[in-house]
């Protein structure tokens, strides 16, 4: 297979959330241009417009209009957040700092992973819960007058500090937040700075101070990392050819998975850099290249924490063992990312293990072949696709329709790219 041609990913997942939740907050009509229009942004406006923000359709090409009050108002139903644990855990943020009580709910998979990551600390703020299945979904806060708060996180995770912060931000309260191990995604960090607040960092203490005001804007998200991993990927394990991916965004917090990459032998550059809102973005050019097995420190894991499915397929087709120290967070995403990118790889031929908190991937050159079971998690259907590519391969997938979660269109994407190498 040969790659080819100049494409763009989809808007960024992550700032997309933080555009229409903080658009909402606006009092006045901000604008939101190259927004993702995947079905998790989808559930952001949706609940927003539950309350009280007038958003625009959601729909590729248009941009998002948000009129914001302000203020949030109460919702008269159940806040559907559909598969998104960002729409649900920033909003919780958001609400905590909002005088009215509010449920949240969403699909099975939603409904299953934990909240009081993010619950127990809007607890110590002020923020009220009824809990209504333990630790997930469905859940009722009710918040109010919030108190400061300093809290060393027991995760570094972006969904609880951005969820602290946002209520710090809705609370115009201080919070301090320590982050234990690596830096997680800092989206809201730059989004906020640009409306005057304070957000700063000191011995690794993350500090929120609420001297700025949010006002409508005029935002572009840039392509999304994460979405442009899997097509790097696809391009690393070509036979040949060149992809250029434009205008996507390269924040230090997010390329963990490109230097992690370069580790290995990737041959990715970074070229025509620029920046917008805070926020550095670039096109990602990727050549073929024979690839090595890496270690991934724990460190390094919340700078590449959507990228280890795609990391795992890649370090299964090099000689040697791949180890991806102390990964247990991926058991509470969308799936148990870490069982099932490990049963996928050995149903397709190769050995591969959730060793406690660990995941080894022993890689080789044996053609894979087999059944993919995603339990809808769109990353695993994604990396398990890009593997798809690789000569020989006989992958087939129970639901490749889920990568619509985050990447609208992503089969024809992947087929683009190697159809424009042909012509
Ligand atoms: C996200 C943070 C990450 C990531 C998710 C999006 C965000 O979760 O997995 O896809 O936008 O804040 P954690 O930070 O909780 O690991």
């Amino acid at each position: 297979m040969r790659v080819g041609g100049t494409i763009r990913v989809p808007g960024d997942k992550s700032i997309t959330h933080r555009a229409l939740l903080i658009g909402a907050l606006a009092p006045g009509e901000s604008h939101v241009g190259g927004a993702l229009t995947s079905l998790d942004a989808r559930s952001s406006a949706r609940v927003l417009r539950q309350l009280g923000a007038d958003i625009s359709p959601v729909r590729p090409g248009a941009v998002v209009t948000i009129r914001g009050r302000g203020r949030l108002r109460p919702a008269e139903a159940r806040l559907h957040c559909g598969n998104s644990g960002t729409t649900t855990r920033l909003l919780l943020g958001l609400l905590a700092g909002h005088r009215f009580r509010a449920t949240l709910t969403g699909d099975a998979s939603l409904r299953r992973r934990p909240m009081r990551r993010v619950t127990g600390p809007l607890g110590q703020m002020g923020a009220r819960f009824v809990e209504h299945a333990g630790d997930g979904l469905p859940l009722t806060i009710r918040g109010g007058a919030l108190a400061p708060l300093r809290y060393a996180m027991p995760v570094s995770s972006a969904q609880i500090k951005s969820a602290l912060i946002l209520a710090g931000l809705a609370g115009s309260v201080e919070v301090d937040l320590l982050e234990p191990q690596g830096r997680s995604r800092d989206h809201t960090e730059r989004l906020l700075r640009t409306f005057g607040y304070g957000v700063t960092e000191q011995d690794g203490w993350i500090r929120f101070r609420p001297t700025g005001r949010i006002g409508p804007f005029d935002l572009q998200v840039p392509g999304d990392p994460s979405s442009a991993a899997f097509l790097v990927g696809a391009a690393t394990l070509a036979e040949g050819g060149e992809l250029r991916i434009a205008g996507v965004g390269v924040n230090p917090t997010r390329t963990g998975f490109l230097r992690a990459l370069e580790r290995m032998g990737g041959r990715v550059t970074i070229e025509a850099g620029s920046e917008h809102f805070g926020e550095p973005v670039a096109d990602l050019v990727v050549r073929p290249a024979e690839l090595r097995a890496t270690e991934v420190s724990a460190e390094e894991i919340p700078g590449l924490i959507d990228e280890i499915p795609l990391l795992a397929v890649l370090a299964s087709r090099v000689s040697g063992t791949t180890v991806f120290r102390r990964v247990g967070e991926l058991r509470v995403k969308e799936s148990d990312r870490l069982e099932l990118v490990a049963e996928n790889l050995r149903t397709l031929g190769v050995a591969s293990e959730a060793a406690g908190e660990d995941l080894i991937v022993q890689g080789g050159a044996m053609p894979p072949r087999g059944f993919v079971r995603t339990a809808g998690d769109h990353r695993l259907a994604m990396a398990f696709a890009v593997l798809g590519t690789v000569p020989g391969a006989a992958v087939r997938i129970d639901d490749l329709a889920c990568a619509a979660v985050s990447f609208p269109r992503f089969p024809e994407t992947l087929r683009a790219i190697r159809e424009r190498a042909r012509t």
